[in-house]
């Protein structure tokens, strides 16, 4: 070891001292940039009309043990996707007195549109595309291409009227 090696003295090298410089502005530079960005990008799902509104869909008394369609539109603000006359939906709804169930028709396989008793598959949902089915309760049937329930819309009544609102995922096995 030389001479001058030998009188270093101990702490922070000058090298070390630029790296962590360098470190500290880039890292300052680019918390600048990016936490804007990330704000812009998460903006609309904080915001308080992220939420699906409840939509009055007809008399409850209308709905009975038999699964009816109904068509709606729901007014929500998808993140940055808020279209005017509101989204088209629909539903198949069931009523055994108090006890409502609002399934959506969308197939839990690849996204087709479900129809009650469809293909001539009586007490069941039937979905034409590759043949899943469905029991009445949405159910998917074991051996048959969907792996999960059919989702179902979150309700209440009001005044005698049947009021629907978001969906909700039922799992799958
Ligand atoms: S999309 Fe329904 S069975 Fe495939």
């Amino acid at each position: 070891m030389s001479e001058k090696e030998n009188q270093r003295k101990p702490g922070m090298s000058r090298r070390k001292f630029l790296t962590y410089t360098i470190a500290s502005t880039g890292g300052f530079l680019a918390s600048g940039v990016l936490f804007p960005m990330i704000r812009f990008a998460v903006d609309p799902l904080l915001q308080k009309g992220a939420d699906t509104k409840f939509v009055d869909v007809g008399p409850v008394e209308e709905f009975g043990k038999e699964p009816k369609s109904v068509e709606f539109r729901i007014k929500r603000k998808d993140g940055w996707y808020k279209p005017e006359e509101g989204e088209k939906a629909t539903a198949w709804v069931q009523r055994e007195g108090n006890e409502i169930l609002a399934l959506s028709p969308i197939c839990k396989h690849l996204g087709c549109t479900v129809k009650w008793e469809g293909g001539g598959h009586q007490e069941q949902f039937y979905c034409p595309c590759h043949g899943g089915l469905y029991t009445k309760d949405g159910i998917n049937v074991p051996g048959t291409p969907p792996n999960a329930p059919l989702d179902m819309y979150d309700y209440k009544v009001e005044n005698g009227r049947l009021l629907l609102g978001a969906i909700k995922q039922r799992g799958g096995a």
